[in-house]
């Protein structure tokens, strides 16, 4: 069922894991399905907003009415948000962005010689920090999976990256989160947090979409 919550709004979102080369046929990555945000670029549509998803590689499809850019690497990610961005209202990170990146990719398959190999990474950037950081910025909102602690943590990262929102997750919750087709959410704001429960990712989607439209008409528009 289509509404007009976000009609005139433009969304941008991430989603999925990066993947980090190591040499021509390695990669360094993780379990992040996609699944969280490609459910809400589906919702925000649904919405009326127009869309555009970022993406590492995920196994999904694109959402009718969503405009995807497929990337690997957590550069290729920050510099992808970073051209979309300027134009949006709305910036929704939910992508499982690598930490860390080799600091230098082997032009040549890495051979196995010595009993251990040891590899240097180097921190990739926060993709979200730097878009919350901009002047304007968009109402930004961040995800965070937490295995412990997950209202100081989330609290922690909504006040250190600037953000308006952020939606934590327990990672250790049984048939919840990565990979899973539910999850339950716990959103904070400045004065503020609310809990959703257990449901499908589409419907945690859509009501964190519904608190993201009641708290950005409280920020200037960018
Ligand atoms: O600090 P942490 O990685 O737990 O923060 C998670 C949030 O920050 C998520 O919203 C994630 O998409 C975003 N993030 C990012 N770029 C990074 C690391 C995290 O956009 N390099």
């Amino acid at each position: 069922i289509q509404d007009d919550t976000f009609q005139q709004k433009s969304i941008l979102i991430t989603a999925g894991p990066t993947r980090e080369a190591l040499d021509p046929v390695r990669y360094l990555s993780n379990h992040s399905s996609g699944k969280m945000g490609y459910a809400i670029a589906q919702a925000a549509a649904s919405m009326g907003a127009k869309v555009i998803l970022i993406s590492g590689p995920t196994a999904l499809s694109c959402p009718s009415g969503v405009q995807r850019i497929d990337v690997e690497s957590a550069a290729d990610m920050h510099k992808a948000v970073m051209k979309a961005v300027s134009d949006c209202d709305i910036f929704i990170a939910t992508a499982a962005v690598a930490d860390y990146r080799a600091k230098h990719i082997a032009d040549n398959k890495l051979k196995k010689s010595d009993d251990e190999l040891t590899l240097t990474f180097v921190k990739n950037p926060d993709i979200l920090k730097d878009v919350a950081a901009m002047t304007p910025a968009p109402f930004s909102v961040g995800f965070a999976a937490e295995s412990q602690n997950i209202a100081e943590y989330a609290q922690g990262k909504l006040i250190s990256k600037k953000l308006d929102m952020i939606a934590a997750n327990d990672i250790t919750a049984a048939g919840l989160g990565f990979n899973s087709d539910r999850n339950a959410l716990h959103v904070f704001w400045k004065n503020g947090d609310i809990k959703l429960a257990p449901d499908s990712k589409f419907h945690l989607a859509k009501a964190l979409l519904a608190l993201v439209a009641q708290h950005c008409k409280n920020k200037t528009p960018s």
